[in-house]
């Protein structure tokens, strides 16, 4: 069933994160669901501008109704991951999108306020929530000296600014992370005392972690393994760092890479080890599993495995 965010955030602020997981296709979106189904877990399906473009905002739409025809215990909300102002409007408009990204972070203030101010009336108007983002994501590298790397993460006073003047439902926030696969040199982690001066300064309000993929060493080692050629010092967020951000208002939690990682790794591994095999259903099925165990074992780290009775007891199910 498909739930407003708003909903879920409900439910899950300072007590679970929900995972926000991305799908492109059939295999991701049954394993996205079994995975969720396996772990007892809410979540958060995302699409990307790059998933409506590559398998087309229809068929995606179409491929989630027919996952949630195998798997009606499901409760999710359909989000849309890093929307453009026009992207942010067909999906409001559609009826399908539960909430919106809209994000104008890489703007100077003033206009990623206005922007994200347009988006939301139009998105409220129709029931649908917005997430916006300040600060800059960003590699944060050793070598950068703390004050100049603190800059680019999300300034505490601004963050109180941007909601009250922009009206958003919850925030992206630069904390430290960034997309992909190289994340952190060294020791570098997260920022938890700007994401605590944050939640001082916005209490029970929603924070979203992007970029919160781990880039698991073993599965760069696979897949190097297998043919690939991935920097084996790419290094992402400590899965056991999430206990640790919920109880100081990380509500949403962001995974696309890593689970790319588990789709190259098996499909590598597969057609290394079968070299005369070219039926992509086989590596195709053992992908759907392995992303099935890969989502539940994330659920259990972001505490939101086991959570559905929970949801559904409090959202009246
Ligand atoms: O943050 C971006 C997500 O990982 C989606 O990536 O735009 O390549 O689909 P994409
Ligand atoms: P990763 O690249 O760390 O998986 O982040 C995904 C993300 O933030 C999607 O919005
Ligand atoms: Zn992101």
């Amino acid at each position: 069933m498909i739930v407003t965010t708003d909903q879920l955030f409900r439910v899950a602020y300072g007590r679970f994160a929900v995972g926000a997981y991305n799908i492109n296709n059939m295999e991701q979106t049954v394993g996205l669901f079994k995975g969720n189904i396996q772990s007892d877990a809410p979540f958060i399906l995302q699409i990307s501008r790059g998933a409506r473009k590559y398998a087309g905002a229809r068929m995606l739409e179409a491929m989630i109704r027919a996952a949630e025809e195998r798997f009606p215990e499901a409760i999710y909300a359909v989000h849309l991951d890093h929307g453009d102002e026009e992207t942010c409007y067909d999906s409001i408009d559609s009826g399908f999108y539960s909430s919106v990204m809209i994000d104008a972070s890489d703007k100077p203030f003033d206009e990623n306020v206005a922007i994200t101010r347009r988006v939301v009336e139009r998105a409220h108007a129709k029931g649908v929530s917005v997430e916006a983002e300040l600060g800059k994501l960003g590699g944060v590298e050793e070598d950068i000296a703390v004050d100049e790397s603190n800059a680019f993460l999300t300034d505490p006073d601004e963050a109180v600014k941007f909601v009250e003047q922009s009206g958003c439902d919850s925030l992206a926030v630069a904390i430290g992370t960034s997309h992909g696969a190289y994340k952190f040199s060294g020791s570098q982690g997260l920022h938890f005392d700007r994401i605590k001066a944050i939640q001082d300064r916005l209490p029970n309000f929603p924070l979203v972690m992007h970029g919160s993929s781990s880039v698991p060493q073993e599965e760069v080692k696979r897949i190097n393994n297998a043919g690939g050629k991935l920097d084996p010092s790419a290094k992402g967020v400590d899965v056991n760092e999430f206990v640790k951000a919920i109880p100081l208002g990380v509500t949403k939690v962001n995974i696309d890479t890593d689970g790319r990682l588990v789709w190259t790794r098996v499909h590598r591994e597969f057609f290394r080890d079968q070299p005369e095999e070219f039926d992509f259903r086989k590596p195709g099925t053992i992908y759907i599993d392995a992303y099935a165990d890969f989502i539940a074992h994330k659920n259990e780290k972001l505490c939101s495995a086991g959570q559905l009775p929970v949801v559904r007891e409090e959202l009246s199910l």
